[in-house]
């Protein structure tokens, strides 16, 4: 572990923790998580970020009025500098708003470790398969090639790596033998929607606090 990971404080109904959700697409699991927190929780999306000008996700957000930011990929050839440069934009307005975690939900960009190093703990991700098994971009395209009769989703903090961070929930999903990669995706997805909240709920109300120590080997149990 490079650098150690800080969870966020504690929210109460009356003073949420505030959430940046960065999507790149459609939102389901947005709209959901928005759907969620209608009844006070110890969590609030207070804004909603996207480097697509037209994901779905932001106008799930416009009808929430919820704050919402396009924020596109700066033309820089370089593609390190474009990616710092990126995030620095995000940076500040993660700053402006007093976000104190990030919630990726579908966002399809990798995020860089000096963004990571800012927020290591307050990065969490949810992936559509079992991790550590079939991390990456095509998890059910992956599942379906190799045959696996199970697959499910992941919630996990996010590290330096792509899909390694410490997991903190998973829910399983039967793969059919007839399945297609979407019909796989639009079942697993009705569980991410479960799940996420859930976790959301466990993180911001200090649920992993006391594991913090031993936050590899326990993170997986739970
Ligand atoms: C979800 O399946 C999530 O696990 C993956 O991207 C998908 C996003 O879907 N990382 P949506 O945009 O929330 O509908």
């Amino acid at each position: 572990m490079s650098s150690e990971f800080i969870l966020p404080r504690v929210g109460t109904k009356d003073n949420p923790v505030r959430l940046a959700v960065f999507i790149s697409g459609g939102g389901s699991g947005l709209k959901s998580l928005i759907e969620y927190q209608k009844t006070p929780r110890v969590h609030i999306t207070s804004l909603v970020i996207s480097e697509k000008r037209n994901a779905g996700g932001l106008k799930i957000a416009e009808k929430n009025e919820i704050l919402r930011f396009h924020v596109p990929l700066p033309t820089i050839s370089d593609k390190t500098e474009m990616r710092l440069e990126h995030e620095k934009q995000i940076q500040q307005i993660l700053e402006n708003e007093n976000i104190e975690l990030i919630v990726l939900s579908g966002y399809m960009r990798i995020i860089s470790p000096w963004l990571i190093s800012k927020w290591k703990g307050r990065i969490v991700n949810i992936h559509p398969s079992l991790l550590p098994n079939f991390p990456g971009a095509h998890a059910h395209r992956d599942v379906l090639a190799a045959g696996s009769n199970i697959s499910g989703c992941t919630v996990h903090l996010v590290d330096e790596g792509v899909d390694t961070g410490p997991i903190l929930g998973q829910s399983r999903v039967d793969v059919h033998p007839d399945d297609s990669i979407k019909s796989l995706q639009d079942r697993v997805k009705i569980e991410e929607h479960k799940l996420y909240p859930k976790i959301l709920d466990k993180i911001c109300s200090g649920f992993y606090f006391n594991l913090n120590q031993k936050i590899d080997s326990h993170f997986s149990e739970v």
